[in-house]
């Protein structure tokens, strides 16, 4: 049975493919003709890379990225290392990173640094979710899904405690954390 300290469902099923088929059809657009690449950052990623890469009516290459804080008090430093790279050279590709939800920024300004000095043709970001409420860095976001309250949120690929990133909604948690 589901937790019982799931909240109120924020976007169903339904509302996230429909966003979804819509930014799909903004991407496919954009990419036309170009050599597209979708970077997903593991975990929470997973789930909307997938759809999003079934969304689109042009090729793309897709793989992953996993990175992870150096200690639970660094998320907020920034500091973070590769533990999973991309399998794909991206030098003079045309990258899209894919993300679940921007909170701070401050893993996108890593991620964005390093993929950047790789090269690659053009680099931007597509999320999910965009909780702009907690941001600390500005960066640009090309495709973003939802706009998100400064409630903690999980499904659709976010966990709560490695729990819930598989339901197909996603819903607030009812107590704060
Ligand atoms: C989440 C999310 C982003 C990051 C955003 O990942 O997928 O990578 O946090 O936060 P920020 O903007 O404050 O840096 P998380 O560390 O929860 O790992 P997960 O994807 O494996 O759940």
């Amino acid at each position: 049975m589901i937790g019982e300290e799931l909240g109120e469902v924020l976007f169903s099923a339904e509302q996230i493919a429909a966003r979804i088929r819509e930014m799909g059809e903004a991407i496919s657009q954009d990419y036309a003709g170009h050599d597209l690449v979708l970077a997903g950052v593991l975990r929470g990623a997973a789930f909307f890379l997938v759809d999003i890469a079934r969304a689109l009516t042009i090729p793309a290459t897709i793989d992953f990225i996993a990175i992870s804080s150096y200690g639970p008090s660094s998320k907020t430093s920034g500091v973070v290392r590769i533990v999973k790279d991309l399998e794909e050279e991206i030098a003079g590709r045309d990258l899209l990173v894919v993300e679940d939800i921007v909170d701070t920024g401050l893993t996108l300004g890593y991620l964005l640094r390093i993929l950047r000095a790789r090269g690659p043709a053009s680099l931007k970001v597509c999320t999910l979710l965009d909780r702009s409420v907690r941001r600390i860095v500005d960066h640009p976001i090309a495709y973003r899904g939802f706009e998100v309250p400064d409630r903690f949120v999980v499904g659709y690929g976010l966990d709560y405690q490695q729990r819930y990133r598989h339901l197909p909604y996603i819903a607030a948690l009812k107590a704060p954390v």
